[in-house]
């Protein structure tokens, strides 16, 4: 096998390439080449400098995430990085696209960096569940500082070229189009000087002179690290390069590496990311399949959801243009999306340039044929069928030919809504969950006849808006709220059987959701949709609001709310949820947090196995992704369909049974087959 690493000689000067597409992920024979490359330079006395780069999209984006798990392979990344910082002719990287985890730990190792403007740099390791294991916890801090450092070990967000330069972490952007002879040119500058080794720097002694960063940080990102051990790991190793000799802050992160790596944690968010990318391909569409241009997209309906859409697409640079019925609900719409921008630019995250920029592409209108022109129409109207059929043969009469024509349902039946076209081939699902232009998720639904381009195309789009997308055949509340309404449905039962509504609520927020049905409830409204006859009670909900309880919006719901919204649980509500109880006649009884988590969870679960074996999903890591992205599974649980595999099938099986539960003909065929999902 030819090694992925070439080497180049300039003059005096020893370029180390790796060309190990798609990423050039630091696999065992990239790790082995660069030690070659390092102990060639060294062995040659005509060679003085040495620069590494990449061919192809990126610089190296890290360890190679398929070897982990399986017997390491020697030379290891510490091992060869070792021998790459210890040579004393200079060694400089030539970053482009982007440096990542073991690639950030590479350039670290070099003596100098350099980048292109466009380049990224970061640790995402902890987004792995991990921490850096070639020393980068250590390197870093020594570099640029514990308190620069901080953010990207644990939170992991890549950084930029200009901000990793004025943080000390790149020494000069070069050239867009010059990289190798800028860096070939930078790395000839330092011959002769002593090299600057990242390991021997000083700047991690600002965690030393102020050792308060740590828990500040902490508690800055209290609510971002819930949950999840890598990110505590991540600053315990940033703050041992403090406390502890180079060496000794080495062997303190492999430890902590080791100890995370071998988690359920880190299993379950490496398979999320595989997750992620297997979702994005359609098994039957063929990869080369010709997409149809998107230029320009119309949205029906400028509520919530409907604006919400349209940013997406807005901030992504693609012209919308809005329908809605009435002058003022336009008006109203088109400022709510004004607001937004502009509450994003007030926080920093655009510039008012941008705001204007994005507006700009925005047209409302109140005419139909306004959308002749359009490549995608998004209907996002009220949940009804005839009215959804209405919208669509409208479309079916005004839109170009070719065009696609996407309805935002969440549960009616898309192949129902496309028989009100002459062209059902191009119509399908896309369901945004709200907010439309924060929730990453979108389900995208495939009709009996939606043509491969029209599902190719939209899967394009969607990353290009960076949504996370999984597809989903056609049934009632498709993959997402499918599964949700057994959950539901079990929390309703809880209650009325005696549990605390409190307790239901708690047992998914300490699993990791951001919160349960009953405050998810309060925060949306208990009154949406009720009928204000308070003497009509045929409902939990109904009997709230026929005592004023509406939700969070008049400080009572299901909880009491105080001025900060924090929420105590009120006697009253148990007593309301009582006596209903008592009036439907069912009989009470104490039920345990485990019970209760075994009753809303694990009939999720047999309802993805139903979902797999009805081949509503492709797979069952799509609904892994689908309820991590929509709706706050903890992603470091790895999703509903990993997760129980790691409880086990048997146990889920079990379990369903021991509350008189059915389990489907599916479950129980993967549990007796003993291998998981898929
Ligand atoms: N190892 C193995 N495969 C990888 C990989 C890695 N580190 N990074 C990406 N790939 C694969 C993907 O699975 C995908 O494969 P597929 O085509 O078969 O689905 C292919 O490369 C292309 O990846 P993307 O679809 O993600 O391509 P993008 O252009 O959208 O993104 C990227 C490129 C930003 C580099 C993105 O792939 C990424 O974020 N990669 C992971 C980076 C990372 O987490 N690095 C840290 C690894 S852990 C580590 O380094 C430990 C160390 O400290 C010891």
């Amino acid at each position: 096998m030819t090694s992925p690493i070439r080497t180049e000689r300039h003059g005096d000067v020893l370029v180390i390439i790796s060309d190990n597409p798609p990423v050039n992920a630091l696999g065992q024979a990239v790790r082995a080449g660069l030690a070659t490359g390092v102990e060639q330079a060294l062995g040659d006395d005509s060679i003085r400098a040495v620069v590494i780069r990449c061919d192809g999209r990126t610089f190296f984006a890290g360890a190679d995430i398929t070897e982990f798990g399986k017997a390491p392979q020697s030379p290891s990344l510490p091992e060869a990085l070792d021998k790459l910082e210890a040579s004393d002719k200079p060694v400089v990287a030539a970053i482009h696209g982007t440096a990542l985890g073991g690639g950030c730990e590479v350039a670290l190792a070099c003596h100098y960096r350099v980048a292109v403007p466009s380049a990224k740099i970061g640790l995402p390791e902890v987004k792995l569940g991990l921490i850096p294991g070639a020393a980068g916890t250590q390197r870093l801090p020594r570099l640029v500082g514990a308190e620069a450092a901080l953010p990207l070990v644990a939170v992991g967000d890549p950084i930029s070229a200009k901000k990793a330069q004025a943080i000390g972490l790149i020494d000069e952007i070069v050239g867009e189009d010059s990289l190798e002879a800028d860096a070939i040119a930078f790395a000839r500058s330092k011959i002769g000087q002593a090299v600057s080794r990242s390991s021997e720097g000083t700047a991690n002694e600002d965690g030393i002179r102020n050792p308060d960063i740590f828990d500040q940080f902490r508690a800055q990102n209290g609510r971002k690290m819930r949950g999840f051990d890598a990110p505590n790991a991540a600053v315990a190793a940033v703050k041992a390069a403090g406390e502890l000799s180079y060496a000794d802050g080495v062997k303190k992160e492999r430890e902590l590496f080791m100890q995370l790596m071998n988690g359920t944690q880190s299993k379950a968010m490496r398979h999320y990311f595989f997750a992620e990318r297997a979702a994005n391909k359609i098994n039957d569409v063929p990869a080369d399949t010709p997409l149809i241009p998107i230029n320009k997209v119309g949205v029906i309906g400028a509520g919530t959801m409907g604006g919400g859409i349209a940013m997406n697409f807005l901030s992504a640079g693609i012209p919308v243009t809005i329908l809605e019925m009435q002058q003022e609900a336009l008006d109203r719409g088109t400022s709510v999306i004004r607001k937004n921008y502009e509450n994003t630019a007030k926080r920093g995250r655009m510039t008012m340039e941008q705001v204007e920029g994005a507006m700009g592409l925005l047209t409302s209108t109140l005419d139909y044929a306004d959308l002749a022109d359009c490549d995608l129409v998004i209907e996002a109207v009220y949940e009804n069928m005839d009215v959804k059929k209405q919208v669509f043969a409208k479309l079916d009469e005004v839109v170009k030919q070719g065009a696609i024509l996407a309805s935002n349902t969440s549960y009616l039946n898309v192949d129902e809504i496309a028989t009100a076209t002459q062209r059902p081939g191009y119509v399908l699902g896309l369901h945004f969950f709200s907010p439309a232009n924060v929730m990453k998720l979108l389900e995208i639904v495939r009709g009996a006849n939606t043509r491969d381009d029209v599902l190719a195309t939209s899967m394009k789009l969607a990353k290009k808006i960076g949504k996370v997308a999984a597809v989903s055949g056609v049934c009632p509340g498709f993959i997402g709220n499918r599964m949700l309404s057994q959950r539901q449905a079990q929390a309703n039962k809880l209650i009325m059987e005696g549990a605390n509504y409190w307790d239901v609520d708690d047992v998914l927020l300490e699993f990791g959701f951001p919160m349960g049905p009953f405050q998810m409830g309060d925060l949306a409204g208990i009154d949406i949709g009720w009928h204000r006859d308070p003497s009509k009670v045929t409902t939990v909900r109904e009997a709230l609001c026929a005592a004023g309880r509406f939700g969070q919006k008049n400080g009572k719901g299901f909880y009491d709310y105080d001025e900060a919204r924090n929420r105590t649980p009120s006697d009253e509500v148990k007593q309301i949820i009582a006596d209903f109880a008592a009036r439907e006649g069912n009989a009470q009884r104490d039920i345990s947090k485990d019970e209760i988590r075994e009753r809303l969870l694990y009939p999720m679960v047999n309802e993805g196995a139903k979902i797999l074996e009805e081949k509503m999903a492709q797979r069952a890591s799509d609904i892994d992704v689908v309820w991590i992205n929509g709706y706050g599974w903890p992603l470091y649980t790895g999703g509903p369909m990993f997760w129980a595999t790691t409880v086990g099938l048997d146990a889920v099986v079990a379990g369903l049974e021991k509350h008189g539960l059915p389990a489907s003909h599916y479950l129980r065929q993967k549990a007796d087959a003993g291998n998981g999902f898929d």
